[in-house]
C-alpha cells in the first residue's frame, strides 16, 4: 500500500516529452519578448560585456562573490596562457544579514571581509597603497593610482545594469529580504562602505554569477568552440548567454562598444513563466510559494533550485506522513491508532518544519544503490530523526526525492535547449560543439543531473539525438569569481578618470 500511495505522489512529477517541448516553445516566447521590452517574467537583462576572453589576458584582480549562501573574496593573477591561480576566503553569509534592516549592514560586513583577505593575503601592497590612499587627497587622483586593486563584484540577484560599474536592486531572491537596498545601485553601496574602512580598492565591475561563469569558461577552454552559455544550478538557477544586440530591442541605457555585435543578456530565467502559462503546479509547488519571501516571483527557480527542492521533497513527505492511512515512518508492530504514539519521527525532526529539509540528502538518497539502503536510512536517522527507519520507509522517500530531481532536471535541459535553439549553432556544420559552463551545488553534487539533463535534450524536437550530441556541458568551478575578475580588467582598460 505505501508502494502506491508512493506512485501517485511520484506521478505529480511526471514530466513528459510533450510537457519539455511546450515548455521550450514558451521558453523561447519569454526570452523573446524580454528582449523587446522591461518588465516581463524573463527579465533578459543588457549586462556590457561585449566580448569574451581569449585566454590571453593577464594582471592581478579582486574580485568578491555574493551568491545565495556564501560570500568569498578572492584574488585571482590571470597568467595570459588560459591559466590562473586564486586565492580567495569563503564565509557563510550569516542569516541575520540577508534579511537585515538597512543594505549598509550587510554592505559593511562585506568590506570589513575585503579588508581581513587583503591583511592575510596581500599585505605587503595592502600597506602600502592604504596609506597612499590616506593621504591622498580626491578620489579621483587615488584612482588613477595603479595600486589600487580593480574589483569585480559578483552579485547574484536581478540587477538592472545601467553601466558596466553600475546598476540597481531589481528584487532580491533566494531567501534575501532587505527592503532598503531596492532601487540602489548595489556597487555603490559596496564602494561606500570600502571607502568607510579606507581600503585601496575600486569596484570596477558589477557581473552576475552567470556572466562570470561564461567568461571563466570562455578564458580556460581551448580550441575553437567558444561557450555560448553560463549557468548556475545552485541555491538558485539563471543563465546568461550571447545575444546579437540587434535582437535587443528594448533600449539599453548606458553606452557601451558594439564592435563585437553581441553582448552578454543576463536571463534572470529563475523567473520564467512566472505566470504559469505552461509550468507544473502541484499542491506542494504551491504551498512552497506561499510560504516564501517572495511569492509569485522566481516560480521556474522554485522547481529547480537547490534552494527548494528539499523543501518540495519535505512537504510531499510529510503530507504522508500525516495521512493516518499511511504506513510511513511508523512503527508498525504497534497496536495504537494514534498516530503521536505510532509515529518513528522524533518533534525535532526536519520532516516537520518548514525549510527543514536540506536539498543534500536528495543527493544521498539518489545515490544510496544497497539493496538494503543502509546509506540513506542512516542518514534519514542522524539528520531527520527519524527513528530506525525501514527499508519500505527509505524506498519511499527515495522515489519521491528521487521524481523531483528529475522534474528538475528535465526543466533545466527546457532552459538550455531553448539557448541552444536560440544560438543557431544546432543546425551550423562549422560548429561542432555548443559549449556550455555550468556551476554550483546542485550540478556538482547531484547525481546524474547532467546526464539526466542530456537525456531530455534529445527529446526536445528541435535539437534531437544529433544536437544533443553537439551541447557540452562543463563545470566551470569556481567560474565567477574568475569571470569577474575578467570583466574587471576589460573595464579597467576602458576606465577614464572621472567613471
Ligand atoms: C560558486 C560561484 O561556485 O557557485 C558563485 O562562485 C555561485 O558565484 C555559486 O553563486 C552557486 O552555487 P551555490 O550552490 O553556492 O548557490
Ligand atoms: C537567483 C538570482 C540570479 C542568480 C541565480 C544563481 O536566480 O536572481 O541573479 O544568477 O540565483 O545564483
Amino acid at each position: 500500500a505505501l508502494a502506491d500511495e508512493t506512485n501517485r505522489i511520484v506521478s505529480e512529477f511526471d514530466f513528459t516529452d510533450d510537457d519539455l517541448n511546450r515548455h521550450v516553445n514558451e521558453f523561447l516566447s519569454q526570452m523573446n519578448e524580454g528582449l523587446q521590452k522591461d518588465g516581463t517574467s524573463l527579465a533578459q537583462i543588457p549586462t556590457y560585456v561585449t566580448g569574451v576572453p581569449n585566454g590571453t589576458e593577464k594582471g592581478l584582480y579582486l574580485a568578491v562573490d555574493l551568491g545565495g549562501t556564501n560570500f568569498r573574496v578572492c584574488s585571482i593573477m590571470l597568467n595570459g596562457d588560459t591559466t590562473f591561480n586564486l586565492t580567495f576566503n569563503k564565509v557563510a553569509i550569516p542569516k541575520e544579514l540577508m534579511v537585515a534592516k538597512t543594505a549598509s549592514e550587510l554592505f559593511s560586513f562585506l568590506a570589513k571581509q575585503i579588508e581581513l583577505f587583503l591583511r592575510e593575503h596581500h599585505a605587503d601592497r595592502f600597506e602600502e597603497s592604504h596609506v597612499r590612499r590616506r593621504n591622498t587627497v580626491s578620489n579621483e587622483e587615488g584612482f588613477r593610482d595603479e595600486s589600487i586593486f580593480r574589483l569585480g563584484f559578483t552579485f547574484s540577484f536581478p540587477v538592472q545594469q545601467l553601466a558596466i560599474n553600475k546598476g540597481l536592486l531589481i528584487r532580491w531572491t533566494k531567501g534575501f529580504d532587505i527592503h532598503d537596498a531596492i532601487g540602489k545601485d548595489v556597487c555603490a553601496l559596496l564602494q561606500t562602505e570600502i571607502d568607510k574602512l579606507q581600503l585601496p580598492v575600486k569596484v570596477a565591475a558589477l557581473v552576475n554569477d552567470t556572466v562570470g561563469t561564461l567568461m571563466a569558461r570562455s578564458y580556460t577552454s581551448t580550441g575553437k568552440s567558444r561557450s555560448i552559455l553560463g549557468a548556475i544550478f545552485g541555491t538558485g538557477t539563471n543563465g546568461a548567454y550571447m545575444e546579437k544586440t540587434s535582437n535587443i530591442k528594448k533600449p539599453i541605457p548606458g553606452e557601451y562598444d558594439d564592435s563585437t555585435g553581441e553582448m552578454v543578456v543576463n536571463t534572470e530565467w529563475g523567473s520564467f513563466d512566472n505566470q504559469l502559462n505552461v509550468m507544473p503546479s502541484t499542491s506542494w509547488d504551491k504551498a512552497l510559494d506561499a510560504q516564501s519571501v517572495n511569492p509569485g516571483y522566481q516560480m521556474f527557480e522554485k522547481r529547480v533550485s537547490g534552494m527548494f527542492l528539499g523543501e518540495i521533497v519535505r512537504l510531499a513527505v510529510a503530507d504522508m506522513i500525516s495521512n493516518e492511512k499511511s504506513s510511513l515512518f511508523k512503527d508498525i508492530n504497534s497496536s495504537s491508532n494514534d498516530w503521536a504514539s505510532t509515529t518513528t519521527i522524533s518533534p525535532q525532526s526536519g520532516f516537520l518544519k518548514p525549510w527543514g529539509l536540506d536539498s543534500a540528502i536528495m543527493s544521498v538518497a539518489v545515490s544510496d544503490n544497497t539493496p538494503e539502503l543502509s546509506t540513506l536510512r542512516q542518514e534519514l536517522e542522524n539528520l531527520l530523526h527519524v527513528y530506525t527507519p525501514s527499508l519500505e520507509d527509505a524506498q519511499a522517500f527515495k522515489s519521491v526525492a528521487y521524481a523531483v530531481g528529475r522534474r528538475a532536471a528535465r526543466l533545466s535541459a527546457v532552459a538550455i535547449g531553448a539557448i541552444a535553439i536560440q544560438s543557431g549553432k544546432l543546425d551550423d556544420p562549422n560548429e561542432e560543439v555548443i559549449d556550455i559552463g555550468v556551476d554550483g551545488s546542485l550540478v556538482e553534487h547531484y547525481p546524474y543531473f547532467r546526464d539526466m539533463i542530456h537525456e531530455a535534450l534529445q527529446a526536445i524536437d528541435a535539437v534531437g539525438p544529433k544536437g544533443a550530441e553537439k551541447i557540452r556541458i562543463g563545470i566551470a568551478k569556481d567560474g565567477s569569481g574568475v569571470g569577474a575578475a575578467l570583466i574587471a580588467l576589460i573595464a579597467a582598460s576602458k576606465e577614464t578618470p572621472n567613471n
